[in-house]
């Protein structure tokens, strides 16, 4: 079973409507308060969150002030296809080092993605990923373009880190077990095409993204002695299974599913096909109740470092508990990974938990109060 406030967060989300227009990032470099001007990476006070865009229908965006150019040397490039393919196509920085506010316009505007979840998903990459005191966030793995690191246990260690975004049974990247956790996986891919032909009649529909979100798991259980699966990343996995659906199918299309020639366009390639048309309207995880509901499936892991050795794990969030207890994870790990801050991290901190609140409760909307670990500005 699925919470209520879950099942109706996509047609709330549809309802949400604001008059902002979406700054550019020239805005947002301009508002953001350049603390040491001196210093290659300057403190930074992160700027709110972008609202909204004004318009936010289908629009061609592999247009010509976006052409895709191949990867430089030093380009960063991790597990999101989505983010990959929006760096390859200059809606974000090419390098694939941004802010997070740069990275929700980015989402916004290449592929139509709802305001409030943008900021959820960002933010959240943010807190556990990114480099507070730059605010600013690797889309692969870590780099010294995000500034000097925070000290220990952070690590601003970007998108590829393992557990939050990244995780085991992803569907076109391996378990960090197995040694690459980012890159594009042409086994994993094959399956994806198989699975299409199986169940899809050649293309990647939701009964294929719940078959194959299903198969991935079993996959893990039987081979990965290190398979882990809950919180955030059991959240986010299901949300990782929807968003082709959501985000690559192009916009005119009426029928939600996605050919394998734009799959591997986005998934290998990091590419919009010719000619996309993004999202007619703005999406989050539509799709996500219907797919889990054809294989519910509880979080836990293999224990004792044995494979075959699934064992649920009671304490953590699923889709049926209050949202709070998925909120207490995150910020248990967010004061894991920073004790004891102060000066301009402790005051970026309050921030952006400030920032990632306001996601978190238009997404889960069952009421969880926000919390102040650092206290408030
Ligand atoms: C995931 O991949 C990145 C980049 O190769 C690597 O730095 C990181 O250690 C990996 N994570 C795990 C848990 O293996
Ligand atoms: C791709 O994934 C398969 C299945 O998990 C694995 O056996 C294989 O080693 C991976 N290939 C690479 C190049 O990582
Ligand atoms: C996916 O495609 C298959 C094959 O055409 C079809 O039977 C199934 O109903 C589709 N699923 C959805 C959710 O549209």
């Amino acid at each position: 079973m699925i919470s209520q406030p879950f099942i109706h967060l996509a047609t709330l989300l549809f309802l949400l409507s604001s008059s902002f227009a979406f700054p550019n990032y020239a805005d947002v470099l301009k508002r953001q308060e350049v603390e040491d001007a001196n210093s290659p990476f300057p403190p930074v006070n992160p700027p709110l969150p972008p609202g909204p865009p004004e318009f936010t229908g289908a629009k061609l965006v592999n247009d010509p002030a976006h052409p895709w150019e191949p990867l430089r040397d030093g380009d960063v490039r991790g597990p999101c296809p989505g983010m990959n393919t929006l760096a390859s196509h200059g809606y974000m920085s090419r390098d694939g080092v941004a802010s997070p506010s740069e990275m929700v316009t980015a989402v916004q505007e290449g592929l139509n993605m709802e305001n409030k979840f943008a900021i959820f998903v960002t933010y959240l990459n943010h807190l556990m990923n990114g480099n507070l005191v730059t605010d600013l966030l690797s889309i692969g793995g870590k780099t010294s373009k995000t500034g000097p690191d925070p000290p220990a246990p952070a690590h601003a260690g970007g998108l590829s880190v393992h557990g939050t975004f990244e995780g085991d049974a992803g569907m076109t990247r391996g378990d960090a077990f197995f040694g690459d956790n980012h890159s594009f996986n042409q086994t994993l891919f094959d399956k994806f095409i198989d699975f299409s032909n199986r169940f899809g009649g050649g293309f990647y529909n939701l009964t294929v993204a719940g078959e194959l979100r299903f198969q991935r798991l079993q996959d893990s259980i039987a081979t990965n002695p290190q398979f882990s699966f809950k919180n955030v990343r059991f959240i986010t996995s299901y949300g990782e299974s929807v968003f082709p659906v959501n985000f690559f199918v192009d916009g005119r299309q009426t029928e939600k599913k996605l050919d394998m020639e734009s799959a591997r366009l986005f998934f290998s390639d990091m590419k919009f096909p010719a000619d996309f048309f993004r999202a007619p309207m703005p999406m989050s995880n539509e799709g996500l109740s219907e797919i889990f509901q054809m294989h519910p499936f509880l979080p836990g892991g293999n224990v004792d470092g044995k494979v075959d050795n699934f064992v649920v794990d009671p304490a953590s969030a699923t889709f049926d508990t209050p949202s709070c207890v998925l909120y207490e994870d995150i910020l248990n790990t967010v004061k894991g990974l920073y004790p004891n801050p102060t000066g301009v991290l402790k005051r970026n901190l309050i921030k952006n938990l400030r920032f990632f609140y306001d996601g978190f409760s238009a997404v889960f909307s069952d009421g969880c109060a926000e919390q102040f670990p650092y206290g408030q500005q």
